[in-house]
């Protein structure tokens, strides 16, 4: 089968990760440690590039949940899959997304995770559609902006295929 074509380079993907986890780094450089939340299954490529870049201290956590509807659009419904098993009171949080499109999945975890009572929360997404969104949500740190297009690989899947290409590539859904 033919291979998506690039979108994003696996080059451009790693000098940006390391940026983003300079900023990250200076920002939180006075704070103490801080805990990255993945949110399974997507970031988990983008997470484990970002955390092992970052030069401050840092604890990992999972979080995962699902979106009803077909593989290729959001239908707006989350539903939590699985919470964070470790304790997260009084600390500061760090979300990362593999991609923000409707900003409906953001906001739902930020709901979620403010119920644990964290001492911040801040947002972290490799990629944003910005023409999609729906929900006004924040989010402190990006690493490309993208058009309204379906996209795979660094962790994004179609339907769990493609997660694992180096690259991000466009394909065209059929469903
Ligand atoms: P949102 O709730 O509409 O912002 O959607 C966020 C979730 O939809 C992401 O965490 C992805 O799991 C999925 N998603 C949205 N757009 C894409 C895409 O282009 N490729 C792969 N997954 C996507």
């Amino acid at each position: 089968m033919d291979k998506p074509p690039v979108l994003i380079s696996e080059q451009a993907i790693q000098k940006r990760v390391a940026e983003l986890a300079e900023q990250v780094s200076s920002d939180y450089a006075n704070k103490g440690d801080i805990v990255l939340i993945g949110v399974l299954k997507g970031s988990f490529i983008f997470l484990a590039d970002l955390s092992r870049k970052l030069t401050i201290p840092r604890t990992i956590e999972f979080i995962a949940v699902s979106s009803y509807g077909s593989s290729s659009t959001s239908s707006g419904a989350v539903r939590l899959v699985m919470d964070v098993r470790g304790n997260i009171e009084n600390r500061h949080v760090l979300i990362i997304e593999d991609i923000v499109d409707t900003g409906r999945t953001l906001n739902y975890l930020i709901g979620i995770l403010e119920s644990h009572r964290p001492a911040s929360i801040r947002t972290c997404t490799l990629l944003h559609k910005a023409e999609a969104a729906e929900v006004d949500v924040d989010i402190d740190y990006i690493g490309f902006g993208i058009g309204d297009e379906w996209v795979v690989g660094y962790g994004l899947d179609f339907a769990e295929r493609d997660r694992t290409l180096p690259y991000i590539g466009t394909i065209t859904p059929d469903d």
